[in-house]
C-alpha cells in the first residue's frame, strides 16, 4: 500500500512512519508537512534514505501542494497535519481553524475525487470533559478549547462526507499520547526536560485534571489496524485506561528522575481547564488491539529517552520557544 501521511514529521506521525515501514514492508509512505514550528525533520533521520520513503514540503491547506501529493498515486491518506498545542490555541486560535477545519476540508475533497480511504486522526478532547464514566463514539461533541473545537469541526466534516458523498473515512479519537519525539510544550517532555535543566516543573491549579496517558506506539498500533481493518464510515475511541490526575503524572516523573516535590511550581489554571478526558476504547479493542506498555514502564522509556538525546530537544527549548516559554512561565 502507498500511504500518503500528513504532518508526518511531528511526534505522532513520525512515530506512525517508522512503525509502518517496519512492519509493512510492502508499503510505502509519502509524508506531506508544512514544516511548522512543531514539524521537525530530524524526526525522521532513521528512515529518509529508506527508497520506500518521500518528502514532500507542502500545506495542507494549499489546494497545489494536496493535488501534488496525490498525483504520486496514493492508496490511502492519514491526517495528522494539525496544529495541536490547547494552549497556543488560547492565544491565537487563527492558525487551528485554518488548518484542522480547512486543511481537512482540503483532503477530504481530494479523497472525494480520487475515493482512496481517508483515516481522520482526531482526539478524545473533541467530547469535551466528563466527570464520571466514558464517552462512547455516538456520545455528543462538546469541545472546550478553540483546539478541541477546531478538531471537532473537522471532525464532523470527515461524517459529513462519509453522509452525503459516500467516502471511505474512518475517524480515531485517541487520548494523550507521550513517548519519543514529543514537542517539549506539551507536559510530559516539558517537565521532564526542566527537570534535566534544573528547573522547576509548572503545574497548572491544583493539578487534579485527569488525562488518560496512551504510549505513542501504542496510539499508532491502533492507528495502523484502523486504517486496514476499521469499517468504512467508523468512528474509534483509543485510550489505554491509564487515567492519572496532573500532580499524579508530575509526582511519578519526579520519582522516575530522583527529585523531590520542591521540584513543583504551582502556577495559574489554564482557562476552560477541562477537568477529566475518558474514552471507551471496546471498539477498537474488539478488533484485537490492546496497549502494550503500561503506564510507568512508559513513561520511564520515555524519560530515558529524552535523557539520551538532549541534541534533539536542547536546540528547540533554547531557539524560539525560550520566548514563548518566558512569556508564559516566566523564569521558572
Ligand atoms: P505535532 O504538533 O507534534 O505535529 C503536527 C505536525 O503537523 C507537524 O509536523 C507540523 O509541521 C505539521 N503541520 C501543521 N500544520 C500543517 C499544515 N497546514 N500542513 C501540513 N503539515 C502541517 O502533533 P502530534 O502531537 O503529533 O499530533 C498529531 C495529530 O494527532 C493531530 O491531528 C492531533 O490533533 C492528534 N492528537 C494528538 C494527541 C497528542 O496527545 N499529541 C492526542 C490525540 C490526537
Ligand atoms: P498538555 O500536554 O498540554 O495536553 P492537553 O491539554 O491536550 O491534555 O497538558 C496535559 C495536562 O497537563 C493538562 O491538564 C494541562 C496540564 N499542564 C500543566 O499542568 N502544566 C503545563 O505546563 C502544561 C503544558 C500542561
Amino acid at each position: 500500500m502507498r500511504l500518503l501521511v500528513t504532518g508526518g514529521c511531528g511526534f505522532i506521525g513520525s512515530n506512525f512512519i517508522r512503525l509502518v515501514l517496519r512492519e509493512h514492508p510492502e508499503d510505502e509512505v509519502i509524508n506531506l508537512d508544512k514544516l511548522t514550528y512543531a514539524g521537525n525533520p530530524t524526526n525522521l533521520r532513521e528512515v529518509e534514505k529508506d527508497p520506500r520513503y518521500s518528502f514532500l514540503k507542502g500545506d495542507i491547506c494549499e489546494p497545489s501542494d494536496v493535488e501534488e501529493a496525490f498525483s504520486l498515486r496514493p492508496d490511502a491518506v492519514v491526517n495528522f497535519a494539525a496544529e495541536t498545542h490547547v494552549d497556543r490555541s488560547i492565544i491565537s486560535p487563527e492558525d487551528f481553524v485554518r488548518t484542522d477545519v480547512l486543511g481537512t476540508f482540503r483532503l477530504l475533497e481530494k479523497a472525494r475525487e480520487s475515493g482512496v480511504r481517508m483515516l481522520h486522526v482526531s482526539t478524545d478532547e473533541v467530547y469535551g470533559s466528563i466527570e464520571e464514566g466514558s464517552f462512547k463514539e455516538d456520545s455528543a461533541l462538546r469541545p472546550n478549547s478553540p483546539y478541541a473545537a477546531s478538531k471537532a469541526g473537522a471532525d464532523l466534516l470527515v461524517r459529513s462526507y462519509v453522509r452525503t458523498y459516500g467516502i471511505d473515512a474512518v475517524i480515531v479519537r485517541s487520548s494523550n499520547n507521550y513517548g519519543p519525539f514529543q514537542y517539549p510544550e506539551k507536559v510530559i517532555p516539558l517537565f521532564v526536560t526542566n527537570i534535566l535543566e534544573g528547573r522547576k516543573v509548572p503545574l497548572y491549579g491544583e493539578g487534579r485534571n485527569v488525562r488518560d496517558w496512551l504510549f505513542v506506539e501504542d496510539n499508532c498500533r491502533a492507528i495502523d489496524l484502523v486504517l486496514r481493518r476499521g469499517e468504512a464510515g467508523g468512528i474509534y475511541n483509543i485510550g489505554a485506561g491509564e487515567e492519572k490526575t496532573n500532580l499524579e503524572l508530575t509526582r511519578a516523573i519526579l520519582e522516575i528522575m530522583g527529585v523531590g516535590e520542591e521540584c513543583i511550581e504551582y502556577v495559574p489554571d489554564r482557562p476552560g481547564h477541562d477537568l477529566r478526558y475518558s474514552v471507551d476504547s471496546s471498539r477498537v479493542r474488539s478488533l484485537g488491539w490492546s496497549p502494550r506498555r503500561d503506564f510507568m514502564a512508559g513513561l520511564r522509556e520515555t524519560v530515558r529517552w529524552y535523557s539520551d538525546h538532549r541534541e534533539w530537544w536542547e536546540p528547540i527549548k533554547s531557539g524560539d520557544f525560550r520566548r514563548y516559554y518566558l512569556e508564559k512561565y516566566g523564569d521558572i
